[in-house]
């Protein structure tokens, strides 16, 4: 019974990603003009594919609170370009220096640095240009109060203010990281964009300011999951699996949630931040059990 409802989740699950992803390709820049190569760069990351998680959880947000028009596509694919400009510019040689992501060479290892530079930043700003394509669809009185959550949860005060901390978390660096510095990076480097996510959802559907509130501390709890999975898998899976270099924590010495607590304490940690989240849920009107089942899944996903 329950493997049969774990292939009737895994089959709707791709079905909804290809649907985002779907749209998400629709938003993407034509390649042309002097500029041709950088907007290739952009592109070539943008179509590596990934899980699409971050377009998928707005889009169910908002359809829990009764959305029903098309006001939030724009920012499903501007969510999904910020969190892809993360990732380019993660993968810097000034950052973690990998070479490989989404199953395919890093952005910089194929285009150059300068191009790696050039092209996550484009894709950040594109992402604003796409967002505010909103404003041209039904119920964009909704969308200023969207943006500005988009806004502050991608910048220093959220995932870039992440990042520029854990850059501190490096061997070069020597600094001592306890268990509060490292929930203040992952809340930031990682929940931020998630709660991003669920929150422009639920904002653009018309949800109130406490439900809101409840929304994004749900996010927050399931991005502190995501990114100890993630660690996890750093440690235990492989690049073929992932997509990306395994080991890569341990070749920065890395704290991370397994080196403070061991994979057994980390998984202990992704499952008691997921019955969080999954109270919070319950806590919430609507229809929301494929929501639900998206959080289970991603704390025990494999990539
Ligand atoms: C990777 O995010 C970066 C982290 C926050 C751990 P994802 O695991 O969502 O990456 P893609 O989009 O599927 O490639
Ligand atoms: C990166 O965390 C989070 C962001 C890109 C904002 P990681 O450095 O652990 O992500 P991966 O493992 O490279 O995907
Ligand atoms: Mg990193
Ligand atoms: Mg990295
Ligand atoms: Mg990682």
């Amino acid at each position: 019974m329950e493997q049969l409802q774990n292939l009737e989740f895994e089959k709707q699950l791709k079905k909804k990603t290809e649907q985002v992803n779907e749209i998400v390709m629709r938003y993407l820049p034509e390649e042309e003009g002097f500029p041709k190569l950088l907007l290739e760069a952009m592109n070539y990351s943008m179509r590596a594919g990934g899980k699409r998680i971050r377009p998928l959880l707005m889009q169910e947000t908002y359809r829990m609170f009764g959305g029903k028009s098309d006001v939030v596509e724009p920012f499903m694919a501007a969510i999904e370009m910020i969190h892809t400009h993360s990732l380019i510019h993660d993968d810097l040689p000034a950052i973690d220096n990998d070479e490989y992501r989404r199953g395919r060479k890093t952005n910089h290892a194929v285009y150059g640095e300068a191009m790696g530079v050039l092209s996550g930043d484009a894709l950040l700003n594109y992402a604003y240009e796409t967002a505010l394509k909103a404003f041209d669809c039904i119920g964009s009185k909704r969308v200023p109060a969207a943006l500005k959550i988009l806004a502050h949860k991608t910048g220093a005060y959220g995932m870039l203010g992440g990042q520029s901390v854990d850059v501190m978390n490096e061997k070069h660096c020597r600094t001592q990281i306890d268990r509060t510095m490292l929930d203040y990076i992952y809340e930031n480097k990682t929940s931020a964009l998630i709660e991003s996510a669920m929150m422009v959802g639920a904002v653009l559907a018309g949800a109130e300011e406490q439900q809101v509130r409840k929304v994004e501390q749900a996010a927050k709890l399931t991005g502190l999951a995501f990114q100890i999975q993630d660690d996890i898998l750093d440690a235990t899976g492989t690049t073929e699996e992932l997509g990306k270099p395994a080991g890569s924590d341990a070749k920065n010495e890395k704290t991370t949630y397994v080196t403070l607590f061991g994979t057994e304490g980390a998984k202990c940690e992704v499952d008691a931040y997921t019955r969080k989240a999954m109270k919070l849920m319950d806590e919430l009107p609507g229809e929301h059990a494929f929501l639900d089942r998206l959080l289970l899944w991603l704390a025990s996903r494999k990539k």
